[in-house]
């Protein structure tokens, strides 16, 4: 076992081992955004609305003009008569960029400041008034969909309610039947809050359009840029700016977590900005605007039912739930999937039964729902299995380990096709769970708290034995806005055998320089450190959907791998050629190609590389290069069992997180650091919204906790010492047998931690606790229940 403290900041970057150092796509010094120093370059501050829900009656600039250094005030007026003041959302909902009108939410954009230097531009924010008519706004989903509630969506033609959607899967009436008959059935009401992406950097960027060449460089903050080029021609086109006139570039973007997926509005009037000036335009958020404006993650509230029986089989699950989207469905998810991955909430159990059904609605807090960290979803479906089936065990009086190892897929029982219709491909589940609970000594455990608890004391051990969704996707089902979700590798090696390979994801400290050139160097046997690797640049990588939800290894890393696998098909027809033998004659071993039974007659793959540019076989393609886009036959479903064990002081409530073992299975390792560092990070990004972080708004739609003074992200202090391990099980369709793994330990720690503390609070009756689980939530809960006779 390996053990580490870690914070959120250096855990949740991972590592890039083998950083670029070069600044190739910048001019000045450092590879971020912020870095990014043009000739003439202005700088763009933005106004935003102190209210939810408001009437802009004036937007007076005249003031901010007359700062010094302020050279434009830009209002969606302005946007208007360019038809920019509206954009698409990924999930084909529509959102303003900026407001001719009515402001939807408290921090929304209403106008943006340009200025010669970034102080001129606050200046010049601070400058701007804006004259508001308040309304009431709709804060409570539950309340959104009130006959009486006010229509906040009253630009589309037609729209009589705030309901978006409606989603639903399985089998509702035989689950409604079996939920009729069960001997035992449970239900927990659960919110899964809403949180932030807290990545290192804010977004930003810098919109470079140059009039002469009519060519815009969006250097930007996106973990999809290629996806983004495509949106910003097909917003942008009808003036002038087509696909092959846009070049965007990411370089290193300060951690993505699926919050750099998404289009705001300030990149889109950077871009405005710049077309109209033909000067460039830097935008770069603080860190009140990012956690108070830019897309949220979760929302969901669930209502989780499991029916089974007395013994603790599980028979059938139901999951209802309200999704609150805030004023725009700009979700990051899919197209075909409005829940994203929701439906692998059956989790990792044997049963043939489930029904599951979303609304989303409008309300007026900002939009989003994207995949913090996880695949689109997973992480609302994963907390409410591993609550509910918690609760069950709690129900028929069964250990919870005993009644998962009851009721495991089994491991001969793979390909395993879910009530939802996944095609599980691999997993052992009983391994995984094993190890867990012998690397803490499991029963032993038991007989401590039984010891506890007799004493009065207050100790809890909470398991979250979960199954993930990633890779996407079969671009037969998978796309988003209509691109298909396949993803791109080119590998070109030079003559000398050096190569460089580029790729349609972008890592965003995930570490993709290594993992990449190690998958390459293993086909190919060409050292890992004589592999250049190269993403984010829309010019030179080949076009693929980018990095979230842990798609790249399952689909980047296979298209490396298949790459390279052409390549070596070629260098067996070139060694062939140059040992004067038969292909088939030919064996491989990494780096060579020698005749079967006379190993010294070889060539190595630098000789045989050398020789497709200086002497090749004649009617052959000179070079050696290749590119691969791969479109997985399946998504992979990497698993992990996770056991966390909590004391929880009787007279305070503070909790502490005594232990934490987390088991992944990710398929075939890559590189076990990275894996490790991408756990260590995962699981505090999981303990994050378990114990500490939840945006909060008030009945008018202030929000509570808008600076990181409020809004609890975990540091080092908070984080326990992790306990990492694996089981392996190898995606059987993946070219490397790997799975994805940067999103489990996010999605596996919450429900983990919760069944923790609510375990440690059995004794009193208390079946459930909505995450994030505090000291003083879980006050009020003992004191409800009457366990401080003198409180
Ligand atoms: O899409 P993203 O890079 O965020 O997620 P991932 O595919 O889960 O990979 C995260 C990092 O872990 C990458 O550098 C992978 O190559 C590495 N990894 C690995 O070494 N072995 C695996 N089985 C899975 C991922």
């Amino acid at each position: 076992m390996i053990q580490c403290k870690t914070s959120k900041a250096i855990g949740g970057m991972g590592h890039s081992l083998k950083r670029k150092e070069d600044a190739r796509f910048i001019q000045g010094k450092g590879n971020y955004v912020d870095d990014v120093k043009l000739p003439g370059m202005l700088y763009m501050d933005i106004v935003r609305s102190p209210y939810a829900y408001a009437k802009i009656k004036k937007i007076n600039i005249e003031e901010a003009l007359k700062v010094p250094g302020v050279v434009a005030v830009v209002t969606g007026r302005d946007l208007e008569k360019y038809n920019l003041h509206w954009m698409p959302t990924l999930m084909s909902d529509t959102q303003m960029v900026l407001p001719t009108d009515t402001v939807m939410y408290q921090s929304q954009e209403v106008a943006a400041v340009i200025a010669t230097t970034k102080y001129a531009a606050r200046d010049g924010r601070e400058a701007v008034t804006v004259e508001y008519e308040p309304m009431k706004p709709v804060i409570d989903p539950f309340k959104s969909l009130d006959p009486a509630a006010p229509v906040l969506r009253s630009d589309k033609e037609g729209k009589k309610d705030n309901h978006i959607w409606n989603w639903k899967v399985g089998d509702k009436e035989k689950t409604d039947a079996l939920f009729e008959t069960a001997d035992v059935v449970v239900k927990e009401q659960m919110h899964i809050p809403r949180i932030h992406v807290a990545s290192i950097e804010t977004c930003g960027c810098v919109a470079d359009y140059d009039k002469v060449n009519n060519h815009l460089t969006m250097y930007m903050t996106t973990q999809a840029p290629h996806a983004i080029r495509t949106v910003i021609a097909l917003v942008a086109g009808h003036v002038g700016l087509t696909e092959e006139k846009v070049r965007v570039i990411a370089p290193d973007i300060g951690g993505g977590f699926g919050g750099k997926v998404p289009v705001y509005p300030g990149y889109v009037i950077a871009i405005a900005v710049s077309f109209l000036v033909g000067k460039p335009v830097k935008w770069i958020e603080d860190r009140s605007e990012n956690l108070q404006a830019d897309s949220f993650a979760r929302d969901y509230h669930i209502t989780a039912e499991l029916a089974g029986t007395k013994d603790g089989k599980i028979l059938g699950t139901r999951f209802k739930i309200l999704a609150d989207h805030g004023y725009t469905d700009a979700s990051a998810n899919p197209s075909k999937f409005p829940t994203g991955m929701f439906s692998i909430a059956t989790g990792s159990y044997d049963y043939g039964t489930t029904y599951m059904e979303c609304d989303a609605v409008y309300t007026n807090k900002p939009p989003g729902g994207v995949a913090y960290r996880c695949s689109f979803r997973v992480t609302e479906a994963v907390h409410a299995i591993e609550r509910i089936t918690d609760r069950f065990a709690f129900e028929v009086g069964k250990d919870p380990a005993d009644l998962r190892m009851q009721n495991f897929i089994k491991k001969e029982d793979f390909p395993w096709k879910s009530p939802t219709g996944w095609i599980y491909d691999s997993g052992d589940y009983h391994a995984g769970l094993q190890k867990a609970m012998d690397a803490l000594n499991y029963n032993d455990l038991r007989r401590e708290q039984a010891e506890k608890r007799a004493k009065g004391e207050l100790m809890g051990i909470g398991i979250s034995t979960f199954t993930e969704i990633v890779g996407a996707g079969p671009s037969k089902d998978f796309d988003i806005l209509g691109i298909k979700m396949f993803d791109s590798a080119e590998i070109r090696v030079h003559p000398t055998g050096k190569a460089i390979a580029r790729f349609g994801t972008k890592s965003q400290g995930q570490g993709h320089e290594t993992t990449y050139a190690q998958i390459i160097a293993e086909e190919l046997g060409i050292p890992a450190e004589n592999i250049a690797i190269e993403e984010g640049d829309t010019d030179t990588a080949p076009y693929g959907l980018g990095t979230y939800a842990s798609r790249s290894t399952p689909t980047a890393g296979a298209a490396a791998a298949i790459a390279a696998r052409k390549l070596r098909d070629k260098a067996r027809k070139i060694a062939a050629y140059l040992l004067e033998v038969s292909e088939d004659d030919l064996e491989w071993e990494p780096g060579k190609f020698f005749v079967k039974g006379a190993p010294e007659k070889a060539k190595t793959i630098q000789e045989i590389v050398f020789a497709a540019y200086t002497n090749h076989p004649q009617g052959m393609e000179a070079g050696f290069e290749a590119t691969h886009y791969y479109d997985p036959p399946n998504l992979t479903f990497p698993s992990g069992a996770y056991i966390c064990v909590v004391d929880i002081d009787r007279e305070t409530c503070e909790i502490k997180v005594r232990r934490f073992v987390a088991i992944d299975d990710c398929g075939n390792i890559i590189n076990p650091m990275i894996v490790q560092g991408q756990v260590h990070g995962g699981l505090t990004q999981g303990i994050a919204p378990a114990m500490y972080e939840e945006l909060i708004y008030d009945e008018s739609g202030n929000i509570l906790n808008g600076t990181f003074m409020d809004y609890l992200v975990p540091t080092a202090v908070e984080s326990p010492n992790w306990e990492t391990g694996h089981t392996v099980t190898p995606s059987p369709h993946h070219p490397i047998g790997a799975k994805g793994v940067g999103e489990s330990p996010t999605v596996g720690a919450p429900p983990a931690i919760a069944n923790a503390i609510v375990d440690a609070l059995t004794p009193f009756g208390i079946t459930h606790l909505d995450i994030p689980i505090t000291p003083f939530k879980i006050f009020k809960a003992l004191k409800e229940k009457g366990a401080f006779a003198d409180a």
